[in-house]
């Protein structure tokens, strides 16, 4: 495999439950994403990009094939073993922002860093980095509960930035509209076909997803007009 790859996917296929009720959610995926490379993956609800990023995230065992994530094979991890690795190597942005109810705005973009080592100063730096770049700083001693949808979803950002890591899978992180009414299809393997690569931006770390600005680190300015899109829609 290349060296330089975020992360590698080798036929990947997710089915759940089994007989009749089986649902095939990602049939055959293969896909590779090099170091700051941005890919939008489509396709309408139902379509398996949740089932996707979570199997890429290391969320989720896949029924068969193999990832690789910054040349780590995930799907060879013990459950032990996962959770550092996974905050280590991959910032998530959920669906639905999974925040922990309990804990503070600030405590939970903090709780990826405490799953690794690294020094406590240089996380509460990048900590009040991220709240004042994602203008969250006044609301840092806040619970979930008492936030805006948008604020709530800044912090899952914020959180999926913490550990600087090499890879970002950040599903659906601009909403969910009412408008995914087609019908569903799976996706497949369309991610295998070869594809004349558009140029593409760097984002070793950050990233601009469509009208959505965000990221930061070295402070390196990304367009969306590098993005590859595939999809099973
Ligand atoms: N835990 C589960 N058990 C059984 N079926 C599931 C489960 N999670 C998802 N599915 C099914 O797998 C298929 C893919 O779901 P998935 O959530 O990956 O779609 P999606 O593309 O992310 O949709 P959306 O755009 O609505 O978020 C759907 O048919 C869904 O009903
Ligand atoms: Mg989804």
């Amino acid at each position: 495999m290349s060296g330089k790859s975020a992360v590698r996917a080798i036929g990947l296929t997710k089915v759940y439950g089994s007989g009749h009720t089986a649902v095939l959610a990602v049939d055959n995926v293969s896909l590779e994403v090099d170091k700051g490379e941005l890919v939008l993956i489509m396709g309408p609800s139902g379509s398996g990009k949740t089932t996707l990023l979570s199997m890429l995230g290391g969320l989720l065992r896949p029924t068969s094939g193999q990832i690789f994530v910054n040349g780590t094979e995930v799907t060879g991890l013990s459950e032990s073993r996962l959770p550092e690795v996974r905050a280590r190597e991959i910032g998530f942005i959920f669906q639905a922002f999974n925040l922990l109810s309990s804990l503070t705005v600030e405590e939970n973009i903090l709780f990826p860093a405490s799953l690794v080592p690294g020094s406590a100063k240089a996380v509460r730096r990048r900590t009040a980095e991220l709240l004042e770049r994602l203008g969250l700083s006044h609301r840092r001693r806040y619970l979930p509960r008492d936030l805006s949808g948008g604020e709530k979803q800044r912090v899952a950002i914020a959180r999926a930035l913490i550990n600087d890591t090499k890879l970002i899978l950040a599903d659906e992180p601009i909403g969910t509209s009412g408008r995914h009414k087609r019908k569903r299809s799976t996706i497949e393997g369309s991610y295998n076909q070869p594809r004349s690569k558009p140029p593409i931006s760097r984002l070793s770390d950050a990233v601009q997803l469509a009208g959505l600005g965000f990221i930061s680190g070295g402070g390196a300015r990304f367009g969306a007009t590098g993005a590859r899109a595939a999809g099973g829609g």
